[in-house]
């Protein structure tokens, strides 16, 4: 199969329209059978409960091309059965776990020319998402949904790759106890668009969010879960209800722990102790593993001793053995790899 002409290399986190993408509707209690269409586009009633309640949630998880030429996506269990924790506290109906994997490897199968190729150092980007798409103006779920799954070809979510960052600690809150951060749901997304338009604008790449309830505790950012590493090299990540579960995070400590040998913790972090950490990350499917430089809290700087120039060792041989994983240069756990084709 002919690969796409594109610059892959030259990618960054942004939409392309591929070929191909799969659509299910259920109606009357059910999903109709799916199939994959090359219509890009839509159409919904002006008050589909998409559209006035944002009855909405998405997953995110990306195919690779391995070093031997087989395409690949990296544990679409995990995101089928997260898909179904999040329907489930939206009044949304499950997509059948099967049906979701298997529409994930139709979907990427007829998108293969977009699979960016092994060493180009882009990945092909899968969206599954579901949304209310009958008329609703009483508050209430959707009787009508659709299912879909696009693709598209991406570089790395942060500008400058593998560099550093520099994130700030804000004062917006981005999930309540027992709220909805612990789901992907749109809604999460909706209500971090302006602070993260206000990061940017004041020279951050991303949010640190505390807890909204004491506001001492390390959460997440609006698209990662933390890692960090102590001055003694045990990989820590913060625990929380109210954090997204990470499937990037859970391999990463699962790596850590039994293949590299090295101490984890997964338990709640005071915001306090992060100036005592040598490395810090954000990792997920987009962010891969990101490292974190410099953290601003109100004009006070905690500057991680890894510095600005390259991330920190222990994250670098994390970053490295997860993606040796994924890229099939590295022999993976039991069950991690579905090869698609
Ligand atoms: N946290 C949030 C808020 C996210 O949106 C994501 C992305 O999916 C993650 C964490 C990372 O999760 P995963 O590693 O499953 O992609
Ligand atoms: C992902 O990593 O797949 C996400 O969904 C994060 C998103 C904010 C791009």
């Amino acid at each position: 199969m002919e690969k796409k002409d594109i610059d892959w290399s030259s990618l960054g986190f942004g939409y392309m329209k591929t070929d191909k993408r799969y659509v299910s509707n259920y109606k009357d209690g059910a999903w109709d059978n799916g199939v994959l269409t090359d219509d890009d586009q839509v159409t919904i009633s002006e008050c589909a409960c998409v559209l006035q309640y944002a009855q909405t949630c998405f997953e995110g998880l990306k195919a690779y091309t391995t070093e031997d030429g087989k395409i690949v996506c990296f544990r679409p269990d995990l995101n089928a059965a997260r898909m179904s924790d999040t329907c489930k506290r939206l009044e949304m109906p499950v997509f059948p776990e099967d049906r979701f994997v298997q529409a994930v490897v139709d979907t990427v199968k007829a998108n293969a020319a977009y699979v960016p190729p092994f060493g180009s150092g882009a990945t092909l980007y899968i969206r599954p998402y579901m949304f209310g798409s009958d008329a609703i103006i009483g508050v209430k779920p959707a009787n009508e949904y659709q299912f879909r799954v696009f693709t598209t070809p991406v570089g790395p979510y942060f500008k400058g790759g593998a560099k550093p960052i520099t994130i700030r600690v804000t004062d917006f809150d981005r999930a309540a106890p027992h709220g909805t951060g612990h789901i992907k749901a749109g809604l999460n997304y909706a209500m971090s668009l302006h602070a993260i338009v206000d990061a940017h604008n004041q020279g951050y790449a991303e949010n640190m969010y505390l807890d909204a309830a004491t506001r001492t505790k390390v959460e997440e950012t609006g698209g990662a879960n933390f890692l960090f590493v102590t001055k003694d090299g045990t990989v820590v990540t913060p625990k929380s209800d109210s954090i997204l579960p990470s499937i990037t995070r859970r391999s990463l400590m699962y790596v850590a722990e039994h293949i590299l040998g090295m101490k984890v913790e997964h338990r709640e972090v005071y915001f306090d102790e992060v100036k005592d950490f040598a490395e810090c990350g954000l990792c997920g499917t987009a962010a891969v593993i990101s490292p974190v430089g410099k953290i601003v809290d109100h004009g006070k700087e905690i500057c991680l001793p890894s510095g600005m120039d390259e991330m920190g060792p222990v994250t670098k041989k994390l970053y490295d053995t997860l993606t040796g994983i994924q890229m099939g240069r590295m022999e993976a756990p039991e069950g991690w790899i579905k090869v698609i084709e």
